[in-house]
């Protein structure tokens, strides 16, 4: 089984209604949309509204949609993986929840944990179980409800997140498509930069930490931005140069959506131009787990079989890593 790959073979995505614009926030904290739009390239982000809704309820819609997309019935899904940051409960796992939400009745789930990089992390997950040869068919979703994480009156965090899933669907591929190499990095010095402070076992929820509004992002956002600008470059410069390609032989970039200074470092580096790389960040904001497969979902259309795509993340943790794939649809 050593030439099987695993390849997408069909994209699903689902971003709520509600938006969340800079000239609404300019209303809640002391910001402007000029501030905004010059230091992140954001300029809206979508909300999910309504009582008990959470990440499964993002989730859902998008691997719905997968599924009808390449006319298979959710109970033909054998393994789900759900990165997210803001899973519905503690316990049990949101990818039992989305299972249920569907219907995929034949599958077993499990939750991957790796802030924005989780998605990425769950994409290379998901294609050992195909090489493996043992599973067929496998679903990554990356989603999160990050607007329940946010302090709406914290004007550093609050004006970058915002709600969105996507999600896709790996199958075997012996032609030569699918997911060719991966790098994936962490490192546990960056705890302190980014982080929820409490509700976890170091520090479980209580009438004090409430108080403390410790149960919401916490971020020194330069200190971030410092390591994110030169990791997501490097290891996106490190997978091309590996491989032997070179910025030509690059349809698409497909960044982490945090900071679009942080994506045209890493465009610049690896010598592509913007015409080549997928941003919609001015549109959704950071939805953790959610860009990179709502980047696919959106320039799907655009694919052509055989286009090298380099995916690239940097997240909480920290975590990191690029990956290169031959499209195969
Ligand atoms: O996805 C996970 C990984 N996360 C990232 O990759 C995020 C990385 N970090 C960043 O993208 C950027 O650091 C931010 C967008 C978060 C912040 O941009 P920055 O250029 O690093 O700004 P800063 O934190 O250095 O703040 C500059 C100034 C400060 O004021 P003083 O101290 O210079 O007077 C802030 O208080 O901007 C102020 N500021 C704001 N002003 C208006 C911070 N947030 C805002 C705001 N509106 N929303």
């Amino acid at each position: 089984m050593g030439n099987v790959k695993a390849a997408i073979t069909s994209v699903g995505g689902y971003v709520p209604d509600f938006v969340l614009s800079n000239g609404d926030l300019e209303k809640m904290v002391e910001t402007t949309d000029e501030w905004i739009t010059t230091r992140t390239g954001i300029k809206e982000r979508r909300i999910l509204k309504g009582e008990r809704k959470g990440t499964s309820d993002l989730a859902a819609p998008a691997v719905l949609e997968l599924c009808k997309k390449r006319g298979i019935d959710p109970s033909e899904i054998e393994l789900l993986i759900c990165a997210t940051t803001t899973p519905d409960y503690v316990f049990p796992a949101t990818a039992n929840i989305i299972c249920e939400k569907v219907g995929a009745k034949n599958a077993f789930g499990f939750d991957l944990q790796a802030a924005c990089s989780g998605f990425m992390f769950a994409l290379v997950t998901g294609s050992k179980y195909i090489e493996s040869g043992q599973y067929k068919k496998v679903v990554v979703v990356g989603g999160d409800k990050m607007s329940s994480i946010v302090n709406y009156q914290d004007r550093t965090t609050c004006v970058l997140f915002g709600d969105g899933s996507g999600a896709v669907l790996l199958e075997p591929n012996t032609e030569g498509f699918g997911i060719l190499d991966s790098i994936l990095r962490s490192d546990g010095s960056g705890l302190e930069y980014l982080h929820q402070k409490a509700g976890g076992s170091v520090n479980p929820p209580s009438h004090k930490t409430i108080d403390r509004q410790e149960h919401f992002v916490f971020q020194e956002g330069q200190q971030v931005f410092k390591f994110a600008v030169t990791k997501m470059a490097d290891v996106s410069a490190e997978i091309v140069e590996r491989n032997g390609l070179k910025g030509e032989d690059i349809a698409w970039l497909v960044p982490h959506q945090a900071n679009k200074r942080i994506i045209d470092a890493t465009a610049k580096r690896m010598g592509i131009g913007r015409e080549k790389v997928m941003l919609n960040i001015e549109r959704y904001g950071n939805t953790t787990n959610g860009t990179i497969p709502l980047c696919l979902w959106e320039w799907e259309k655009k694919l052509r079989k055989g286009d090298n795509l380099i995916i690239a993340a940097f997240g909480g943790g920290f975590t990191w890593g690029s990956i290169w794939l031959k499209w195969a649809i």
